[in-house]
């Protein structure tokens, strides 16, 4: 199977320009960059980081059966950068339904999935690695290996392994499962009370159903929610 790695040294976002090139582009292709000038995070930020200190890429997939996973997909890409995290040493490492990747409870990782399914998926990923410090105002407290750990990352070695550890992780033939119970063991959110609604009523968090969907428990009430409902449920 071939799988297209593409650098640049600067771009505007790396999941902009799979979106422009996606049909030249063979099934499975990584674009990395070492800066991006209009990075994005999900409901429309924007995703900043300093040139060459962090791993920013995007996954195309088409033409694959693993499409028919649609959104859910965002679980083995967090497993996989999870996974590939403890694999180099790092502790307290945790995943934020559906798509965020904490050390310590402080986010290091981001992922936003777009596309047109049924026939593409951008997968773009963001990892802090070796920023020293983070200005401005975050939603959550960010974090990178290097704050984490104090050693530094070396930022070519670490993309070639994780861009590895994420095909063995697709293409894995029990991958569902095999994600799921991984996440089961490392869900930030489980038994965490949280806020639904405007009128901020209080539940408890209790993991994912088989579809990766987030069960919210609100007095005799269990709500399902989808990924695409992320922003109905706030952490107290
Ligand atoms: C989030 O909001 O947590 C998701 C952040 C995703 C950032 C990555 S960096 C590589 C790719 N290109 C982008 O413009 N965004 C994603």
């Amino acid at each position: 199977m071939e799988i297209k790695e593409l650098h640049f040294e600067e771009i505007d976002s790396t999941s902009s320009f799979i979106k422009r090139n996606w049909t030249s582009l063979p099934p499975f292709a990584f674009v990395s960059s070492s800066f991006q000038k209009e990075g994005r995070g999900r409901n429309d930020r924007k995703w900043l980081s300093e040139k060459g200190s962090s791993l920013l890429f995007s996954l195309l997939i088409k033409d694959h059966p693993l499409l028919n996973y649609g959104p859910f997909l965002s679980l083995p890409s967090a497993v996989s950068i999870s996974k590939f995290l403890e694999k180099e040493g790092v502790e307290g490492v945790s995943i934020k339904w559906p798509n965020d990747i904490y050390i310590h409870g402080k986010k290091v990782a981001g992922i936003l999935l777009e596309g047109s399914l049924p026939d593409y998926l951008i997968i773009g990923i963001g990892i802090n690695l070796n920023q020293p410090s983070f200005e401005g105002e975050y939603r959550r407290p960010p974090t990178s290996i290097f704050l984490e750990t104090g050693k530094k990352v070396d930022v070519s070695s670490f993309k070639d392994g994780l861009f590895q550890a994420i095909m063995e992780t697709f293409l894995k033939e029990d991958m569902k499962e095999c994600c799921l119970s991984y996440f089961k063991t490392h869900d930030f959110l489980l038994g965490k009370r949280g806020y639904q609604g405007k009128d901020k009523k209080e539940g408890t968090f209790l993991g994912v159903d088989k579809d990766f969907n987030l069960l919210f428990k609100l007095g005799n009430e269990i709500l399902t929610l989808s990924s695409g409902e992320v922003s109905a449920i706030e952490i107290i």
